[in-house]
């Protein structure tokens, strides 16, 4: 049988994952939506690439919840995006309804489903997503550093002219404009970064990459990225299923880990079969560590925020 993936909100960010889940032939989709045939005509119209490019999946999209009973993994992008001006704490109000009642109806179905944040503001609506599924914390995961890395190591790429491929990256902390990218744990195939790149023009590329949601949301001006953010889901889901156990910074659950507590942070982690397998604790410096302070302050904010909605 083949692993089954709901993916609940059929917007940008949730029909494109679903276009790089079929196109990888990860599994069977079921896209839903409370927009009435919104989610069934992008999922028939998916379908009918398979036989063009050759995947050979079943796709259904649907508006009713039952469709995603006994799912491997649910992946939750329901929610309003931001628009120009806006940061991702000012949608929390809206999305944590949103986010309540797609966890409410999607989990009692799937009990053992590992369940992927995509939605804003990242950490807290991942925490959210925890308080209402009663998941344990391996099998509720965010989906933001990926992103975040992903930008990041494509402006280094740009900088420097090399392949994307060969820059690797870390990067800590929520997804907010206080996250972390980590140059000294940052490689050109096992170089670091610092012998390509002045620490004026590093610290530039880490400003961009923190207000990179921002800059695609001020050129979009109706909505956020949606490329970037679903490929970035769709390589979790990949390393979940296959149980490849890839190392990758996702917004986790941390019960002591660097100092924090009860809260959904991003930091490198273990990706498998079981979900989180494991948190990576690295050795940061007090620079680093201050930083990771700071970005888990506002975290810590804004779920305080939620708790009192
Ligand atoms: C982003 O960073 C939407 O938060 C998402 O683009």
């Amino acid at each position: 049988m083949r692993p089954k993936i709901s993916i609940i909100g059929a917007g940008f960010v949730g029909s494109t994952a679903a276009h790089w889940i079929a196109s990888k032939e990860l599994g069977d989709v079921v896209l839903v939506d409370i927009i009435e045939g919104m989610p069934q005509g992008k999922g028939l119209d998916l379908l009918q690439a398979g036989p063009i490019e050759g995947f050979d999946v079943k796709i259904t999209g649907t508006n009713d919840y039952a469709e995603t009973a006994n799912s491997d993994i649910i992946i939750i992008t329901s929610g309003a995006p931001r628009k120009p001006g806006m940061s991702r704490e000012d949608l929390i109000r809206v999305n944590a309804d949103i986010t309540r009642e797609c966890v409410a109806k999607a989990a009692p179905l799937s009990p053992n489903a590992v369940i992927i944040m995509v939605n804003n503001p990242l950490d807290t609506m991942t925490y959210l997503a925890k308080q209402v599924s009663g998941f344990p914390k391996n099998r509720v995961v965010g989906q933001a550093g990926v992103l975040d890395t992903a930008r990041y190591r494509t402006f280094i790429a740009m900088e420097v002219g090399v392949s994307v491929e060969d820059v690797q990256a870390m990067l800590m902390g929520g997804h907010g404009d206080e996250m972390v990218p980590l140059p000294r744990f940052t490689t050109i195939s096992g170089i670091p970064v610092t012998e390509f790149i002045s620490k004026e023009r590093l610290d530039a590329i880490v400003d961009r990459t923190r207000k990179g949601g921002g800059e695609i949301v001020n050129l979009l001006k109706t909505g956020s990225a949606y490329y970037a953010p679903s490929a970035a889901t769709v390589q979790m889901v990949e390393a979940i299923l296959r149980d490849k156990k890839r190392l990758l910074p996702c917004s986790c659950y941390l019960e002591g880990e660097y100092g924090l507590n009860d809260i959904y942070f991003g930091v490198p982690c273990i990706l498998g079969a079981g979900g989180v397998e494991r948190v990576l604790e690295l050795p940061l410096n007090e620079e680093e560590m201050a930083l990771v302070k700071k970005s888990a302050e506002a975290v810590s904010a804004s779920i305080a925020t939620l708790k009192q909605l």
